[in-house]
């Protein structure tokens, strides 16, 4: 017998079979709600309230939620199953994108009108775990919101690889339609809208078979670049190559409408990072698969770019100094709250370069009385784990390794350059974690944060069609390199995991 789930505030109703997890109904009605750590029950936050017949808590519930909480009827929409009748009031919405990862949008835009008429469009980040999704005015050339929500295709996996067989094994169609239930709510006056994702997201939306991306040797069916009428009017980046995609194109539209020439470095560092490497040589690209860490997903105390996430740890007057998102007090690490942490943990000897976390017998004092239960205990919602560190070990093992094999590509393996880096990281990243962690070579020279890239392309555009055009020559321009067919790639990758500076 069906269930009927009413949505309190919402004026709709939602008939299903018993036994369905309330995230997924929540997606399949494209009702704007985040879950922020992809509904893995870590983070606690996609709280709703059943104002009849809550189901029994599960245990991740009693950890996450209080007793009076739970007694109130609140739930965890990722872990409640519904098996009867109820009436849910949802306890959160959509965030704002934290404006510390987006850049002021004068002065990077080009000339020439938007590429299409009307008075307002929306640019797009698809990302793999989050959409960030910016609102623009056309007249005004000036951003009027950023919204971020979750992806809802995290329903079929967390990474790309499982996106990819979730969609051979015939949910592709499915996966799609859950983008435009959550999308199409947000055009509100909006007469287009500039999506930069990866290859992928990309190809997916655009409604290819993923087969060829899956297989070796592996070829993307499409190379982005293309109006779409259905079911709205939308542009889609043009990709880069075959995993280096729309989301790389912005960033180095980006970097070209900020005037940045000559030789550097930049890093896209999202689920799916990218490398890009230039000089007067050339530019190069490569993806590099990181998984979530660098999202501050996946991880422990993960909570991403979300408000009273740590962007920054310091030890400070014999305690821990946690700066976070809005200044509100911590819930949660992001990417570079998260790099910050292992970064400090290095300097103090509570890991050591091979990742490994000390004993409590090798530790000080200070760190001895936060170890708990195998990992550190840093403050409520704050824990860390041997786990946490091996995930950043692959995460920043994929980027150095790309690194060691571009860089000798535009001659810049001994130096100095400038380094942008992109993705999900606060306007705290410090430089000298990164080469603390062995991420980036000590020859580095400058380092620049330039927040969410692939939006911010997007957005630039959604403003001009100097931009469409222009990303489009700059994009012809780069050379793709596939790193598993580099000579010793292996042995450069396995290296690249340990934390040692180079
Ligand atoms: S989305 Fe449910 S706990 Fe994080």
């Amino acid at each position: 017998m069906d269930v009927r789930i009413v949505w309190e505030g919402l004026d709709r109703e939602t008939l299903t079979h018993p036994g369905v997890r309330l995230s997924y109904l929540l997606i399949k009605e494209g009702i704007d709600f985040p879950l922020p750590c992809g509904g893995e029950g870590i983070c606690g936050k996609c709280r709703v309230r059943f104002l009849e017949n809550p189901p029994a808590p599960s245990d991740v519930e009693k950890k996450l939620l209080s007793p009076r909480d739970i007694q109130q009827g609140v739930r965890l929409a990722c872990c409640s199953v519904v098996t009867q009748d109820a009436r849910v009031e949802l306890l959160h919405g959509a965030y704002a994108v934290p404006p510390e990862t987006l850049l002021p949008l004068k002065g990077l835009v080009c000339s020439g009108p938007p590429p299409r008429s009307g008075s307002k469009a929306l640019a797009l980040d698809l990302g793999t775990t989050t959409l960030a999704l910016s609102r623009l005015d056309l007249h005004g050339r000036e951003r009027e919101e950023a919204l971020a929500l979750p992806n809802p295709q995290s329903l079929w996996g967390r990474d790309v690889v499982s996106r990819v067989k979730a969609a051979m094994e015939g949910n592709r169609e499915a996966m799609v339609r859950a983008f435009w239930r959550i999308v199409l709510p947000q055009i509100r006056g909006c007469s287009y809208m500039v999506v930069s994702g990866n290859s992928v997201m990309e190809t997916l939306l655009a409604g290819y078979p993923l087969d060829s991306l899956a297989r070796y040797p592996f070829r993307a069916p499409f190379a982005g670049g293309e109006w779409r009428e259905e079911p709205f009017p939308h542009y889609l980046m043009p990709l880069v190559g075959c995993f280096v995609g729309g989301d790389a194109a912005s960033l180095i539209l980006l970097l070209d409408v900020m005037g940045v020439r000559e030789k550097g470095v930049a890093l896209d560092l999202g689920t799916n990072a990218e490398v890009l490497v230039w000089s007067s040589r050339g530019m190069w690209a490569a993806s590099a698969p990181a998984g979530p860490a660098f999202e501050g997903m996946g991880i422990s105390s993960g909570i991403g770019l979300s408000p009273g996430a740590v962007m920054m740890v310091e030890r400070e007057k014999g305690g821990l100094y946690f700066k976070t998102i809005n200044g509100e007090s911590p819930e949660g690490f992001c990417g570079s709250g998260f790099v910050s942490l292992v970064s400090l943990l290095l300097r103090e000897g509570v890991i050591d370069p091979s990742g490994r976390m000390k004993e409590e017998g090798e530790l000080s004092p200070f760190w001895r009385s936060r170890r708990e239960g195998g990992g550190l205990f840093l403050g409520p919602g704050l824990s860390f784990t041997q786990e946490d560190v091996r995930k950043l070990q692959l995460a920043k093992g994929a980027v150095t390794s790309a690194l060691k094999v571009l860089l000798p590509l535009a001659g810049l393996d001994k130096e100095a350059f400038s380094l942008y880096v992109a993705g999900a990281f606060g306007s705290s990243l410090e430089p000298h974690d990164l080469v603390t962690l062995g991420l980036i070579p000590r020859w580095v020279g400058e380092v620049v944060t330039l927040g969410n890239a692939s939006l911010m392309g997007a957005e630039a555009v959604a403003l001009s069609e100097g931009c469409l055009r222009r990303v489009g020559e700059l994009v012809s321009r780069v050379k793709v390199v596939d790193l598993v067919n580099q000579d010793k790639y292996q042995e450069i990758y396995l290296e690249s995991l340990s934390f040692e500076p180079w």
